[in-house]
């Protein structure tokens, strides 16, 4: 991070703002908004500026700019727009210590102004680090549009209770978990709606529900689907449920890009295989779920694709209804779906498909014992889970019941994420193809008539991302 966002108080403090024309009048304005007592040195200035000094606003100094100006100040703005006046002024501020921002000029800057969302108390400052300042204003107008124009008087209403709330409340978990609740419900909507007095009233009974409550809480454990790894496939629900976890299980197929989206203070136990260790057993990973549930937490028991599609999810649902926990799942986007969208696959397109079946490639002790009579025959697509070391054993097998070794297939390794391969072939010579491409997993494969749709990649392509 090349820069580190802060928020200042810059309530009576002196600043500079070096310059008279729009420039200067739009970062004059951001510094009345912050009640900041504002000094400009200009000769002349536009006529907006000459107004804001006349009623007292700001003092204006018509003259050119001396170093000593920037003496006291607590932040300095050059906002000539050309170099040869800024720079002194950027040198001055530097001398100083003073941080100095010079409009559209990062290299005479020591911080930045980020785009803006102003929802007072709630700001959002988006910067791209002088990268892309347009695809920080085209996110900053989604923002606006996506946020509620009074988000900012919802934060001012619940900071009126916060002290109410932390009387009733002595937890900090049961006030974190009244404040999810509160966010996410009907008395904050009827805040947003404008009616706050009705909303009043509606609040103080739910503290009051909420205090007279048994204080001991209830621990949860979501099985949530993490997709099979590009982060924009999770879903809305998984996302809320992250940030609101106090505890996240995740393992080897989660990406930490979604990890990174639980808060900053909620503990992260890695469960998946670590350099020269065992992954953890099944019993050892059910313990830590129960363990954290019974100690009255939100655990999100984070897996990769779908939780109940080859993830022993149920395994571990069981256990924890078993012991009296609640459990609840939150689908995901399993590997077979999020490969074949990714690889450009539809898996049951009419005339070639009517069925699509998902198998796992690996058995409890080794190959798997499935029906391949029925696997074998046409019109059908198979979508193959763990199935990297076992793959030309099992379409031998596929061949010997029947299936014909010129059927198409495609081999997904990484799906949807940034090293994803794709390879396309014909089920005789699926083993050789996985070898002489080094796949090692996870990979998914798909067989069927379905695959010749295969937007494979050209044998320079593979060979660059296999590095
Ligand atoms: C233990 S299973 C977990 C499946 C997961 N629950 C799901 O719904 O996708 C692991 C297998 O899923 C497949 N898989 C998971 N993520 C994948 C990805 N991004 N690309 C290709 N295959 C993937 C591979 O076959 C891998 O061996």
């Amino acid at each position: 991070m090349k820069y580190l966002p802060t928020f200042m108080d810059l309530a009576a403090r002196d600043c500079l703002v070096v310059g008279g024309g729009e420039a200067a009048l739009a970062k004059i304005r951001l510094l009345l908004k912050a009640q900041a007592s504002i000094t400009v040195i200009a000769p002349t200035v536009v006529e907006d500026i000459e107004v804001l000094a006349d009623g007292g606003k700001l003092t204006w100094h018509p003259r050119t700019f001396q170093a000593a100006d920037v003496q006291g100040m607590t932040m300095v703005y050059g906002a000539h727009g050309d170099w040869d006046r800024d720079e002194p002024v950027a040198k001055a501020a530097r001398a100083a210590n003073i941080p100095v921002n010079v409009v559209d000029c990062p290299a005479l800057s020591s911080f930045i102004t980020p785009a803006i969302v102003d929802r007072d108390p709630i700001i959002i400052g988006i910067s791209s680090a002088g990268a892309a300042p347009i695809l920080a204003r085209n996110i900053r107008a989604r923002l606006e549009a996506m946020l509620p124009a009074r988000l900012g008087r919802l934060a001012s209403f619940a900071a009126s209770f916060r002290g109410a709330v932390k009387a009733t409340m002595n937890d900090g978990r049961t006030r974190r978990r009244f404040w999810e609740g509160f966010f996410a419900g009907p008395v904050a909507e009827q805040v947003l709606d404008g009616d706050e007095v009705g909303g009043r009233e509606a609040m103080l009974s739910l503290i009051n529900k909420t205090g007279q409550r048994d204080s001991a809480e209830e621990g949860t454990v979501t099985l949530v689907g993490a997709g099979p790894g590009d982060p924009d496939l999770l879903t809305l629900k998984a996302l809320r449920l992250l940030q609101e976890a106090d505890v996240v299980v995740y393992d080897k197929l989660v990406g930490p890009e979604i990890v990174d989206y639980a808060r900053r203070d909620a503990e992260r136990i890695y469960v998946g295989k670590a350099k020269g260790q065992h992954s953890k057993s099944q019993g050892d990973i059910n313990q830590i779920l129960l363990s954290a549930a019974q100690a009255g937490q939100k655990v999100v028991r984070l897996k990769g694709g779908d939780p109940f599609v080859f993830g022993r999810g149920g395994e571990e649902q069981h256990f924890l209804e078993d012991h009296g926990i609640k459990v609840e799942v939150v689908p995901g986007i399993t590997a077979a779906t999020g490969c074949a969208a990714a690889a450009g696959i539809p898996l049951t397109e009419r005339g070639k498909a009517q069925s699509v079946t998902f198998i796992t490639g690996h058995g409890k002790d080794g190959d798997p014992d499935l029906d391949w009579a029925s696997l074998a025959k046409p019109n059908q697509t198979l979508a193959v889970y763990m199935g990297v070391s076992t793959a030309g054993r099992n379409a031998a097998r596929l061949m010997s019941h029947g299936l014909a070794g010129s059927t198409p297939i495609a081999v997904i390794e990484n799906g949807t994420r940034p090293e994803q391969r794709v390879l396309a072939g014909r089920l005789d010579s699926l083993g050789d193809l996985m070898a002489g491409h080094g796949i090692t997993g996870p990979a998914l494969i798909i067989i069927g008539e379905v695959a010749r749709d295969a937007k494979a990649q050209s044998p320079a392509a593979l060979l660059a991302a296999a590095g």
